[in-house]
């Protein structure tokens, strides 16, 4: 099996010092910056915008994975553009024409991710596959970090990958993923783990080399590895 990526949710980072937090993690071993955006109204929490992803862009050469978790992406689309993200993924329940804001997003140079909520059934994706470049399986409800991983989302996963066929789509999963977890959503076809609380705990750089080696681990064997705590 290819190595999933990983891709740190800055969720769980400490907010009054992000570049030191991205540059410690991007040190300890990720591969893309997740990157969660909240509205206070799709979702019931508040993160950041464009000009804070603007600040961080010049400390840091990964890729910024920016997970929209907003009402009207397309209204602000542009502006995430223009701040340096990479992949734009908006939320299916969030768009009234989700085909018109994924050509948006491609327009404009940048990746076009979808995500779907645990409840969200995967066909919405159907008539969209050759617009994507990601699909966001959210394996929790949005807007937290910290809760448990939902086990039905293993078999979408796999339902997802079949439906993708040969395309050259990443599955990316978020929520709940640590070393227990990421074997099982990787065996259904899961190709970049997002991982906020069993990254950033233990708040230093040594503490997020273990955890993601942990992670890369547990898949790398198919099963259970140790965490720092
Ligand atoms: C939840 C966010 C996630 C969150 C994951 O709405 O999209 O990226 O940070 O956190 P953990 O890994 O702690 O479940
Ligand atoms: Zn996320």
């Amino acid at each position: 099996m290819t190595p999933p990526i990983i891709a740190p949710s800055l969720l769980s980072a400490d907010f009054s010092v992000l570049r030191d937090e991205i540059q410690a993690v991007e040190r300890a071993g990720a591969d893309w910056m997740h990157l969660d955006v909240m509205d206070g109204h799709y979702v019931p929490n508040l993160t950041f915008g464009p000009p804070v992803i603007k600040a961080l862009r010049r400390h840091t050469s990964k890729l910024f994975d920016c997970h929209l978790m907003t009402e009207r992406p397309d209204e602000s689309i542009p502006a995430f553009a223009d701040a340096g993200a990479d992949i734009i993924t908006v939320h299916a329940e969030a768009t009234t024409h989700l085909d018109r804001t994924l050509q948006l997003i491609r327009s404009l140079g940048k990746q076009a991710g979808v995500s779907l909520n645990p409840s969200t059934p995967e066909n919405v994706l159907e008539y969209v596959l050759d617009k994507l470049d990601l699909v966001l399986v959210m394996s929790v409800n949005p807007g937290f970090g910290g809760q448990k991983f939902i086990p039905a989302m293993i078999d979408k996963i796999a339902r997802i990958r079949a439906m993708l066929g040969d395309r050259d789509v990443h599955i990316e999963v978020d929520g709940g993923i640590d070393p227990q977890t990421a074997p099982q959503v990787c065996a259904a076809g899961a190709t970049a783990l997002v991982a906020g609380s069993a990254i950033f705990r233990g708040g230093e750089e040594g503490a997020y080399r273990a955890n993601i080696a942990a992670i890369r681990d547990a898949v790398a064997h198919g099963g259970q590895a140790e965490m720092a705590v």
